[in-house]
């Protein structure tokens, strides 16, 4: 096998970590690794847009078709990435838990970003505005992003990489969670996708 190793973001929102990710492989930050489709939870999710508009294919998987199923959403994500090839899973703000059918076919290709230093406010429940209001409500001066490999246990894969960025004392969780972004997450995730594709490309040599 040759060329770059194939990537797939996973999104389900706004997608600002998308688009960090196309400009980061414009501007040559990711240049071991290649957008080839963007698959959504959502159909309305604005990510979706972004993919279009740097013409990368997307596609809509929705998660609420499958109700409590996680295993058959697991099971048909699992398909269509097998089947498009992909190398590596970026999940950037996708709001579904995957069972064990998809970290196991996909283990160690799969990275997530989330907006605190794992293991403090992750796991279950701690999604969105939730994981900076308890950073908040605890009283912690010092919150951040970490990237991490995805296993089966919620945000309990082995961790690539993190940042820290200071709580100020008037924050709310609208106002931690852009500093968290500006200052960390556009930062490390575009570094951490590159050093894992620069791994699994070392790997087929
Ligand atoms: C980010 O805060 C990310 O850490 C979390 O979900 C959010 C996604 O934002 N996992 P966006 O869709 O990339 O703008």
């Amino acid at each position: 096998m040759s060329g770059k190793i194939r990537i797939a973001v996973l999104v389900s929102g706004g997608g600002t970590n998308l688009q960090v990710l196309i400009d980061s492989q414009n501007s040559g930050v990711v240049k071991n690794g290649e957008i080839v489709l963007v698959l959504s939870s959502k159909a309305e999710a604005f990510a979706i847009n972004r993919a279009k508009k740097a013409d990368i294919e997307t596609l809509v998987l929705k998660r609420e078709l499958y109700k409590d199923n996680a295993e058959a959403f697991s099971e048909d994500l699992k398909n269509i990435l097998t089947e498009k090839n992909i190398d590596l899973v970026v999940l950037a703000g996708f709001m579904c838990i995957l069972t064990e059918t998809f970290t196991k076919a996909f283990a160690d290709r799969i990275i997530n970003i989330h907006p605190s230093l794992i293991p403090s406010f992750c796991g279950k429940g701690f999604y969105g505005l939730n994981v900076h209001r308890a950073a908040i409500d605890y009283g912690v001066k010092i919150s951040g992003a970490t990237v991490h490999f995805v296993n089966d246990i919620v945000d309990g894969g082995k961790i690539i990489a993190q940042k820290a960025v200071e709580v100020s004392e008037d924050d709310t969780p609208e106002s931690l969670q852009k500093r968290i972004m500006e200052q960390a997450e556009w930062i490390i995730l575009p570094e951490a996708v590159e050093k894992v594709c620069k791994g699994l490309i070392d790997k087929r040599k």
